[in-house]
């Protein structure tokens, strides 16, 4: 391995007791316990609880904590004016990214960084996350935002306040899941945005504030959307080998595929191609799972790559009726979670991250006095 590996690639950049992923046996552990333990029989509060405290809750502790997490679920009236003023077609993430920042600002422990505050800042991030994402959304169409109701859990009140309806709940906990198998995944683009924000002593919202830029990109968070885009763009399964061909010919990356840990399967999705199969029959709708699969076994055959988290995300979000637009603002909620934990790693035991460039340029040039030197006309 050399010092200045392109994209960091197997660089190891933190210490961390957060999560921890094997990606030659594909497996993931968050705080020790096993994401398939988790993702079958917990849920997001709970693994949430377990990243920011260290273990799994008592069933009282789950409650304070939801209850905790419940209270803080509003949407403040600074941050709605905000949205409101924005531009129509701002996108989500954009918009979601001007929220976190607008919280900050306005969050009663702005400007504090001791544990104390950190986890006060953390759980109002994870519960007004959803409200905004959801606010946005229905102003963006014209519609007046939902109240929240803290009766109800994080992902049923996010259904809730996107449709007006009460979601069903298979509806329910697909969500739910889908954010506890996004809430945490080591030191991914977006979390070492955050760690790198969160080492300069910057507050918890301003490193979120860099996390949900970070995710935004195609490689990282964005790649749930595409991988939606590219499944109805292909259309039909018959259609699958063709656009492959293709695309992989052209040198295009196939969205929801690859991954820079795992070698083989992605334990994430296998969970979430479990889900895409149940929903579609649940609801009779599986030509979404069914060309997702058709699309997978092609690219095992013609790549020998395995898909990712994001590339059955797509199909479980398409059954719940999430619009595409906010494929990427989900997956920013439920790593919100992850971040904040990160943060706090951080500011616990900080130093401030800076490495540093090997400088490839010119070296020892001379200065010319600036009407001496050559026209060069720039393109
Ligand atoms: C995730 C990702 C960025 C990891 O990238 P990486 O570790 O830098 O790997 P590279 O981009 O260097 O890819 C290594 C090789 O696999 C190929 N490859 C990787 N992912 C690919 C994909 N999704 N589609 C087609 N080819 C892919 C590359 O073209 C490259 O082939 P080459 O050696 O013949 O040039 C990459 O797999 C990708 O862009 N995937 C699509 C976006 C996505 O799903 N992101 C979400 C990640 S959870």
């Amino acid at each position: 391995m050399t010092d200045s590996e392109k994209g960091l690639a197997g660089i190891t950049a933190a210490d961390s007791a957060l999560s921890f992923i094997d990606g030659e046996e594909g497996r993931l552990f968050y705080r020790g316990y096993d994401i398939h333990a988790l993702a079958g029989q917990g849920s997001f509060t709970e693994a949430l609880y377990l990243l920011w405290y260290g273990e799994l809750p008592t069933r009282t502790a789950l409650v304070v904590f939801e209850g905790l997490l419940a209270q803080e679920r509003r949407l403040p009236p600074e941050v709605e004016a905000v949205l409101r003023a924005l531009p129509g077609d701002v996108l989500p993430m954009s918009a979601l990214g001007t929220a976190v920042s607008v919280l900050g600002g306005i969050d009663d422990d702005a400007g504090y960084n001791n544990e104390e505050a950190d986890f006060r800042k953390a759980g109002r991030i994870v519960s007004t996350l959803p409200v905004a994402v959801a606010a946005h959304h229905r102003l963006h169409l014209g519609l007046q935002p939902i109240e929240p109701d803290q009766n109800l859990s994080l992902a049923a009140d996010f259904l809730r306040m996107l449709t007006g309806e009460m979601p069903d709940d298979i509806s329910v906990k697909a969500l739910d899941t889908s954010m506890l198998l996004y809430l945490e995944h080591g030191l991914n683009a977006s979390t070492f945005a955050c760690r790198v924000v969160a080492s300069t002593l910057a507050d918890l919202h301003a490193a979120v504030t860099a996390g949900v830029a970070a995710l935004s990109g195609p490689l990282h968070g964005g790649a749930n959307e595409q991988a939606m885009r590219m499944l109805d763009e292909i259309g039909s399964i018959d259609q699958v080998d063709e656009y492959l061909d293709h695309a992989l010919a052209n040198k295009h990356k196939i969205m929801g595929f690859g991954h820079r840990v795992y070698r083989g399967e992605d334990p994430r999705a296998t969970h979430l191609r479990r889900m895409a199969d149940e929903l579609g029959a649940a609801f009779g709708s599986s030509a979404t799972y069914k060309l997702s699969r058709a699309v997978e076994i092609a690219m095992l055959e013609k790549k020998g790559l395995h898909c990712n988290v994001d590339f059955y995300c797509a199909s479980v979000y398409r059954s719940l009726g999430i619009p595409l637009a906010l494929f990427t603002p989900l997956f920013a909620i439920g790593r919100s979670g992850g971040w904040a934990a990160h943060v706090m790693e951080q500011h616990r035991d900080n130093r401030l991250i800076r490495p540093r460039t090997r400088y490839t340029g010119e070296s020892a040039r001379q200065y010319i006095q600036t009407d001496q030197r050559n026209d060069r006309i720039l393109e």
